[in-house]
């Protein structure tokens, strides 16, 4: 939601930042901008559109060369994506340029008061009154940090801000509550970004930075303080990812090099959590056993396809620990009055670790006294960094905008939680532990077949393209797969997709059913409880009424086949894991579709990777 970078050193600041920005537009691609210091005066360029129409625009008109710069890739919230919306900000002289990620949710008042002092605002967006309440405050307070501490105590809401002044040529102020905002550490030179990618190409070294606070960097130094100028502590990191892992790599999509890297993703995220002996470690839990041994109630907080994988640890965590496990759209929870305690488990899941709803249910839990462990991606973001324990799923950057590798490692982190509280409170014995954790490492293989396999998916998906309507259903852990698929075509394809538990169809749903409507049914591994049963049940009863059905069932499962159009066979798994793998073909389907129908993969229309607004 918004990129944000800043630069100061010895390189060029525009090629500095536009490659920042570049690696930084999965997060909003409504418009983009640059402005750069040179001899004591700003130089900016602004554009709506994607990235290729700020190139375009610098291309026609060149701006010189300097040292010094910001931009900003935008996702818009306050005003339409335009050109005089685009950030950055100017005030009225042109001496101060920002740009901003988040919404300042008093800017109505704060205009208001700047337009009765005589200021005169260009944009319909909240973040042009920094800019000219910087102006009035450069004029008290000539230091632009000094500047922007007085400025950041006056407003409220969410907000990433990064400045420069035409007046400071070797300094960019940043400053952040709420959203996201690192620090690069260079030699020489210093980067600020909304995520580590954004500088990952000159330096793996970065400094987290904490809410409230605000950064100055010079070529030499950096400087973190809070709201009122108190020396700040910060944590120094490296990134354990390269440039590399954040390109296509020969691709042509994000999404699909992501897609095809699920099985590494699978594997990365379990790896070093069993030791030989036969125990399960997490080592970033930093909750006690005795703590996880007073849960009683676990409640997954998540957004989107986090949520989904939320879903499927609930089958998991009741079926493995027998505590009482519920899910909730973290935009709903703290709205809802949840009753909470130091006994609930609050269990947050997050790709980006940024996502403001689930950022803001956590901090409800944590005031209600419950403990808070996060499943995140990203190491050093916010919500990891604001709960009491955590597992980073490791999947690498995941860039695509529609979430594929975070889905899989999510719902990986979710048995890994599962069979830990299973083994700390008891519930399963050593060997079983083991044998669930072998099933999983086996899991890598099958997910590599499918993607093998992609091609009859595609196809299909091809012969398809014309359909305006497409359901998924399915049962048990393959309802949130279900979901999970429509989601995926919704958002790449522009088409209406819905996921329904099968069993409810019948209570309503089934009169969407009409001739040649194409309906993707996951359907269970034979077991004890009926369920393969009643799902080729509810298949004949769709196609009684026209549907085209494609079934996704597992190897040596023939029941389906005289009621299948289409068969995707999937690798044997145990029931609760067939997420892992009947979710691959839905993901190259929708991939595909939006193929077909011209779209963009990586970049779906209205939407943001990483979404920092409530
Ligand atoms: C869908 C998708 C979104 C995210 C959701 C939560 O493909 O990517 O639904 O899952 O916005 O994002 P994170 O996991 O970053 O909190």
């Amino acid at each position: 939601m918004c990129g944000i970078v800043g630069y100061v050193g010895q390189r060029s600041a525009l090629d500095v930042v536009m490659g920042g920005l570049r690696r930084l537009e999965y997060r909003g691609y409504d418009s983009g901008g640059v402005a750069l210091v040179v001899d004591g005066t700003i130089h900016s360029a602004k554009k709506a559109g994607k990235l290729l129409n700020l190139d375009a625009e610098l291309a026609e008109n060149p701006l010189p060369v300097a040292h010094t710069g910001i931009g900003h890739t935008r996702w818009a919230t306050h005003g339409a994506p335009n050109d005089v919306n685009a950030h950055p900000h100017l005030d009225e002289t042109g001496r101060v340029a920002v740009v901003h990620n988040g919404i300042i949710e008093n800017f109505a008042v704060l205009r208001t008061e700047l337009e009765r002092a005589g200021h005169d605002l260009l944009s319909e967006t909240d973040t042009e009154v920094v800019a000219h309440l910087l102006h009035d405050e450069l004029a008290r307070t000539p230091d632009l940090s000094d500047a922007v501490r007085a400025v950041c105590r006056r407003l409220e809401g969410a907000f990433t801000l990064v400045i420069c002044d035409a007046e400071q040529p070797d300094v960019v102020v940043g400053a952040r509550r709420n959203s996201p905002l690192v620090v690069g550490r260079g030699d020489g030179e210093n980067f600020l970004g909304s995520d580590v990618a954004a500088f990952i190409e000159h330096t793996r070294d970065a400094v987290e930075l904490g809410q409230d606070q605000v950064v100055t960097i010079t070529p030499d130094a950096i400087v973190v303080t809070d709201f009122f100028g108190a020396p700040a502590e910060t944590t120094e990191y490296h990134v354990d990812w390269d440039v590399s892992a954040a390109e296509k790599g020969g691709y042509e999509w994000f999404m699909l090099k992501e897609m095809d890297e699920q099985p590494q993703a699978v594997a990365d995220t379990l790896l070093g959590r069993h030791s030989p002996g036969g125990q399960l470690q997490l080592d970033e839990m930093r909750l006690s056993d005795d703590e996880l041994r007073e849960v009683d109630r676990i409640v997954i907080i998540a957004c989107g396809t986090a949520s989904y994988a939320g879903l499927v640890a609930k089958y998991a965590i009741e079926h493995w620990t027998r505590i009482p496990c519920e899910v909730e759209l973290a935009s709903e929870f703290r709205y809802r009055d949840p009753i909470l305690d130091k006994s609930t488990l609050v269990v947050a899941i997050s790709q980006s670790g940024e996502t403001m709803d689930t950022l803001m249910a956590i901090r409800y839990a944590r005031q209600q006294r419950a403990r808070v462990l996060s499943i995140c991606n990203t190491n050093g973001s916010t919500i990891p960094r604001e709960s009491d324990a955590v597992i980073y799923t490791h999947a690498g950057p995941e860039v695509a905008v529609a979430s594929t590798k975070g889905f899989l490692s999510q719902v990986v982190a979710c048995y890994l939680l599962a069979l830990y509280l299973a083994q700390v409170k008891g519930t399963k014995y050593g060997d079983e532990i083991d044998d669930i954790l072998a099933e999983i490492a086996a899991v890598p293989a099958g997910i590599q077949r499918l993607l093998d396999e992609g091609d009859q998916v595609r196809k299909l998906a091809s012969d398809l393209s014309g359909a305006r309507s497409i359901l998924f259903l399915g049962r048990h852990v393959g309802y949130p797969v279900a979901l999970e698929g429509a989601l995926k075509l919704k958002e790449l394809a522009y088409i209406h997709a819905e996921g329904f538990a099968a069993g409810e169809l019948k209570h309503g749903p089934i009169a969407l059913v009409e001739e040649g409507l194409p309906v993707f049914v996951v359907v269970p591994p034979k077991g004890r409880d009926q369920l393969q049963e009643k799902t080729v049940s509810s298949i004949q009863e769709i196609r009684a009424r026209g549907a085209r059905t494609i079934v996704l069932a597992e190897d040596g499962d023939d029941d389906v086949i005289p009621y299948a159009d289409h068969l995707i066979r999937l690798p044997k798994v145990p029931t609760l894991l067939q997420p892992l793998v009947a979710t691959v073909p839905l993901q190259i389907f929708a991939t595909e579709f939006a193929h077909q129908l011209g779209h963009d993969v990586d970049q779906p229309r209205n939407l943001a990777k990483s979404v920092t607004v409530e």
